[in-house]
């Protein structure tokens, strides 16, 4: 005869003992306390409250205890359970906070280290320069034009009244584009950019148009093939050379301060009649290396004068081919080199510097000259 059944006790199932549920829970507390890092902490909660843990295992065991049982031993695992839990919330949240204090430690960042290894570059020279003589005349109430650097040769000689024989349309002085025949040049100087403003705009006119200029010239100390120019045109009812001169005068004045006289020599172009060549005072020596005895000057080579470019009333026949009435209006035009006026503003004495591009020689130019 086999034994009674006896009743199913809960201490007997050793997992949900007691002792047993005091040692689980005692050897969670302990690893949890003992875990380094996050990742210990990991490991811990999956070894102690993980689903294979003894007190998941133990609370498995309640399910098959009889009902009377088992509100007893549910509340001795939940018990053990919760302290597991809150050991684990508490070491969670402490780790953290170290981890964050390490991280704001070992990732700090030394503003006070250089930050751009690549050197900067300077804008050019020429470019600021140009720039600043064009901002004179702007101050003065004129616009700024532009036109193509490749020139239909109408634009750059015809309208401009060179005559078909004009040395200046041979290959010798000007680049062709493609063929001689082809009359499509880079333009020579910034003059085409008076006849397409005149072409463009309503009168009265009132422009300076600064831009890259070619000729075949070799380059040596004060000549380039490719070279700066600064235009000047002004149309309107009853212009004369005196407001040329006036206008050349606050040039002068804005680029290299008061007190300078400037002086018009005759000369020729075909597009201006009468036609000048503008000088103005040395701006160091203001003439005195040029007097008997004066001191030799370096900038103006003691000439006591320094020439700024070409000038003139602009010639009727140009008016003429944009199409205006030369009985109401008349007009005056200036042409000043930028790499010459560099030249001599800032003693650069050898135009190679300004074309090799080397950043010693642009650098100390700065924003502003
Ligand atoms: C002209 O080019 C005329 N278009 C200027 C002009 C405009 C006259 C409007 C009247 C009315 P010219 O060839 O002289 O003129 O050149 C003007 C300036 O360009 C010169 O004074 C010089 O400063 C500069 N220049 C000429 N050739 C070179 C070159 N190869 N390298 C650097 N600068 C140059």
């Amino acid at each position: 005869m086999s034994a009674p059944n006896k009743s199913y006790d809960p201490v007997e199932v050793s997992a949900l003992q007691p002792a047993e549920l005091d040692k689980a829970r005692d050897a969670a507390i302990a690893a949890i306390a003992a875990a380094a890092d996050l990742d210990g902490l990991k490991a811990v909660r999956l070894a102690h409250a993980g689903d294979r843990s003894p007190l998941a295992l133990a609370n498995r065991e309640i399910g098959a205890l009889p009902p009377q049982a088992k509100a007893e031993a549910g509340k001795r695992v939940g018990a053990a359970r919760g302290a597991v839990a809150q050991a684990l919330k508490k070491r969670q949240a402490e780790l953290e906070e170290e981890r964050d204090q390490r991280v704001l430690v070992e990732e700090t960042v030394d503003v006070t280290l250089p930050w751009d290894r690549a050197p900067r570059g300077a804008r050019h020279p020429l470019t600021t320069l140009q720039e600043r003589m064009a901002d004179v005349f702007v101050a003065m109430g004129f616009e700024v034009a532009e036109g193509p650097e490749v020139e239909a040769g109408w634009f750059n000689f015809d309208a401009l009244n060179f005559k078909p024989d004009h040395p200046a349309r041979s290959m010798q002085d000007t680049f062709f584009v493609e063929s001689e025949e082809s009359d499509v040049v880079l333009r020579t100087h910034t003059s085409p950019v008076q006849i397409r403003s005149l072409l463009s705009r309503e009168l009265p006119v009132y422009v300076v148009a600064p831009g890259r200029t070619f000729r075949t010239d070799e380059l040596d100390a004060t000549h380039a093939p490719v070279f700066h120019q600064l235009e000047g045109l002004a149309v309107d009812e009853g212009l004369t050379m005196a407001d040329l001169r006036g206008a050349i005068d606050a040039f002068v004045t804005g680029m290299f301060g008061g007190g300078l006289k400037t002086r018009f020599r005759p000369s020729y172009f075909p597009f201006t009649e009468p036609s000048a060549e503008v000088d103005m005072q040395c701006f160091v020596c203001h003439g005195a290396s040029a007097e008997p005895g004066g001191e030799p000057c370096r900038t103006c080579s003691s000439e006591g004068w320094i020439e700024l470019g070409g000038c003139g009333m602009v010639n009727p026949r140009v008016l003429v081919a944009c199409g205006i009435d030369t009985g109401r209006y008349s007009g005056w035009a200036f042409g000043l080199g930028v790499e010459r006026t560099l030249m001599f503003r800032h003693g650069v004495e050898d135009m190679h510097d300004m074309v090799e591009g080397d950043v010693r020689f642009t650098l100390p130019f700065g924003m502003e000259i």
